[in-house]
C-alpha cells in the first residue's frame, strides 16, 4: 500500500479546560443527545405521522444505542406552517402527537431506561393562530397587541428587515397594519419588551419542568429582542438559516436578550439536573458562547461543523474556534453535525460511498470531542438527503421561494425501521407517511443494520460504548492539529490520552502509533507495531 507518513497529533493546539476531574460533572456537559424529529420518528396509531406513543415504544432502541438523552422537536398544538415551530398553545400537546399524559409517560419510561427528555421551546414567535395574535388582529388596542410588533398602515414596511424564509419580514393584517415575522408570516414575532411575554414563558417552563423534563432546547435564542427603534439593517442582505453577522445587527443578538437567559437559568436552578441548550445561529462563535456564560443557558449549539466542507482547514477551524470560544466562558461545546434544518451529512460530504465513508468518519470524530454531541435521528443509519417530489414538499422555505430554495423536507423523511414496504414507520403497512419514504431506504432499515456488524448503526453503538468507557472521550481536554489531509484531535482525561485521527484526503496515510486502536470508522485500517495505516475518509481512535 502506498502511504504518506504523518506524525499525527504533534502540532500545538489550544487546550480546553474543564472542571477538576474529582468534581462531579453535570450530565449535560458530556451527554450524547439524540434529536427526535417527532413527526418522522415512529407512528404509534397508524395515521402516517410520528407521535409520542410511537416514540415511547421505540425508547428501548435509544437505550440500546447508548445515548444519554433525547431532545424532541416541538410537540405543541401548532398551525402547521413550519414543522411545529408555529406554536398555538405552549402548555399542551398537539392531538396529532398525543396529550400531556403521553409526555409524562414518556418521561417516566425514559427515566426507567436511564434516558432524559429535553423539550423544544419556541419563544421568539408564536403561531398566527395563537389566541394572543388572534385577539390582536381583532382589536388593535387590546393588551395582546403590544405582545407583538405591529406598525400602523403605510405604503412601505417599517424597515428593510428580511425573513429568513425569504421575502420581507413584514406582512399586512387584513386592516392594513404591518406585523413583524422574521420567519414565515404565520409566525409573528413576539415583543419581549412587554413583561407579560416573559411571565408567560416562565409559566411554560415550569409547566413542563413540573412534569419531569430535563430541560429545553431553546429555538432562536439569539432573537426575542429587536433593536428598540426597529432601525434598518445596514444594507441589502438575503439571510439563510445559519451564520448571521453585522448585516443583521438590528434584528438579532440584542444585549437585552441575555437577561432572559439569566431568568430562565434561575428557574432551571430550582429543578436540579435540568438544562437549557440554545440555538444561537450567529456567525461569530465568541458571541455564541456568551449565551452560555455561567448564569445564562448551560450550552449553546455550535453549528460550525454543519457548514464545514470536508477538509482539514475547515474542520480544524470549526473545532479549534469552538473549543476556544466556549472554553473562555467555561461552557462545554455542544457539537452538531446534522439536524432538521440542514442537508444530511452523507449528501453534504459528497453522497454515495464517499459521502457515507466521510459521514462515518465524522461521527467518530464527533463522539470523541470534549463536550456534548447532538445526533440527529437517522444519521446513525447513514441516511442520505431524500428526494422529495415537489408536490409533497411542506417546508415554507421551498414554498415561499417558489422552489428556488429546496428547503428541509429531504432531511425530515420518516425513519426506516424495517425492510417491509412501509419501512415499519407505521403499525399499518398501508398507512401513508406524511412525507414519502424513498423505496430504496429499506436498505437502511434499523432491523437490517442491527444484524450487520459493519453497519453505520453498529458503528455508532460501538462508538457510544467506547466513549462511555473512556473519560478522555467527551470529557477532559482536547487539542486539534492538522498535517496535510490528516486531522488529529488529542483528547486527555482520566489520566489517559486518546487520539482521534481522521484521514480526510484521497490517499492512505500511515499514522505513527504504538497504541491500541479502540475504534475504526470503516474497513481497511491496518495496525502494525509502530503505525496505523488509515485509508481515505477514515477515522480511528487510538489509545496511547
Ligand atoms: C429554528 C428551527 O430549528 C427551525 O426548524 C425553525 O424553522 C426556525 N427556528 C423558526 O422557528
Ligand atoms: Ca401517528
Amino acid at each position: 500500500m502506498s502511504a504518506r507518513l504523518v506524525a499525527a497529533g504533534t502540532a500545538a493546539g489550544q487546550p480546553w479546560s474543564s472542571p477538576a476531574p474529582e468534581q462531579e460533572q453535570p450530565w449535560w456537559r458530556s451527554a450524547v443527545v439524540y434529536q427526535v424529529y417527532l413527526r418522522s420518528f415512529a407512528d404509534g396509531n397508524g395515521d402516517g405521522i410520528g407521535d409520542l406513543a410511537g416514540l415511547r415504544a421505540r425508547l428501548p432502541y435509544l437505550s440500546w444505542l447508548g445515548v444519554d438523552a433525547l431532545w424532541i422537536n416541538p410537540h405543541y398544538p401548532s398551525g402547521g406552517a413550519d414543522g411545529g415551530y408555529d406554536v398555538v398553545d405552549y402548555r399542551a400537546v398537539d392531538p396529532e402527537y398525543g396529550d400531556v399524559s403521553d409526555v409524562e409517560a414518556l418521561v417516566a419510561d425514559a427515566r426507567q431506561l436511564g434516558l432524559r427528555v429535553v423539550l423544544d421551546v419556541v419563544p421568539n414567535h408564536t403561531s398566527d393562530r395563537h389566541p394572543w395574535f388572534r385577539a390582536a388582529l381583532a382589536d388593535p388596542d387590546c393588551p395582546e397587541a403590544s405582545r407583538y410588533h405591529f406598525a400602523p398602515p403605510s405604503e412601505e414596511p417599517p424597515n428593510n428587515w428580511r425573513s429568513l424564509f425569504g421575502g420581507p419580514a413584514w406582512s399586512r393584517t387584513p386592516d392594513g397594519r404591518w406585523y413583524l415575522h422574521l420567519f414565515a408570516p404565520e409566525q409573528p414575532d413576539l415583543n419581549w419588551r412587554d413583561p407579560v411575554v416573559a411571565d408567560d414563558f416562565e409559566r411554560t417552563l415550569r409547566f413542563w419542568l413540573d412534569r419531569g423534563v430535563s430541560g429545553f432546547r431553546v429555538d432562536v435564542a439569539y432573537g426575542l429582542y429587536k433593536d428598540a427603534g426597529l432601525r434598518d439593517n445596514p444594507g441589502e442582505y438575503s439571510p439563510t438559516l445559519f451564520g448571521h453577522g453585522p448585516e443583521q445587527a438590528m434584528t438579532w443578538n440584542q444585549p437585552e436578550v441575555h437577561d432572559v437567559w439569566r431568568r430562565w437559568r434561575s428557574v432551571c436552578d430550582e429543578y436540579p439536573g435540568t438544562m437549557l441548550v440554545g440555538e444561537v445561529c450567529l456567525a461569530d462563535l465568541d458571541e455564541v458562547a456568551l449565551y452560555s456564560r455561567p448564569d445564562e443557558m448551560h450550552q449553546s449549539l455550535s453549528f460550525r461543523l454543519l457548514k464545514s466542507k470536508w477538509d482539514t482547514p475547515a474542520f480544524a477551524d470549526a473545532i479549534g474556534s469552538a473549543l476556544e470560544a466556549f472554553g473562555r466562558v467555561g461552557a462545554p461545546v455542544s457539537w452538531v453535525l446534522g439536524n432538521h434544518d440542514k442537508d444530511r451529512m452523507v449528501t453534504r460530504f459528497g453522497g454515495g460511498e464517499t459521502g457515507l465513508a466521510r459521514a462515518r468518519a465524522a461521527a467518530v470524530l464527533l463522539l470523541a470531542l470534549p463536550g456534548s454531541a447532538y445526533v440527529y435521528a437517522g444519521d446513525e443509519l447513514g441516511l442520505p438527503q431524500a428526494h422529495v417530489p415537489d408536490e409533497a414538499r411542506r417546508d415554507p422555505i421551498f414554498l415561499r421561494s417558489n422552489g428556488a430554495r429546496a428547503g428541509r423536507d429531504g432531511c425530515r423523511v420518516p425513519m426506516p425501521w424495517n425492510a417491509t414496504a412501509g419501512v415499519g414507520f407505521s403499525p399499518a403497512r398501508a398507512a401513508k407517511p406524511w412525507l414519502p419514504v424513498p423505496a430504496e431506504w429499506r436498505q437502511h432499515a434499523v432491523s437490517r443494520q442491527t444484524r450487520d456488524s459493519g453497519s453505520v448503526l453498529s458503528l455508532y453503538r460501538r462508538a457510544l460504548a467506547v466513549r462511555a468507557e473512556h473519560p478522555a472521550l467527551g470529557t477532559g481536554e482536547a487539542t486539534v492539529a492538522t498535517d496535510g489531509d490528516v486531522l488529529t484531535v488529542t483528547c486527555t482525561g482520566g489520566g489517559r490520552t486518546v487520539r482521534c485521527v481522521v484521514n480526510m484526503g484521497g490517499e492512505s496515510v500511515l499514522v505513527r502509533s504504538s497504541g491500541q486502536v479502540l475504534l475504526e470508522s470503516g474497513p481497511g485500517v491496518h495496525t502494525s507495531a509502530r503505525s496505523v495505516a488509515l485509508p481515505p475518509d477514515t477515522a480511528v481512535w487510538i489509545a496511547d
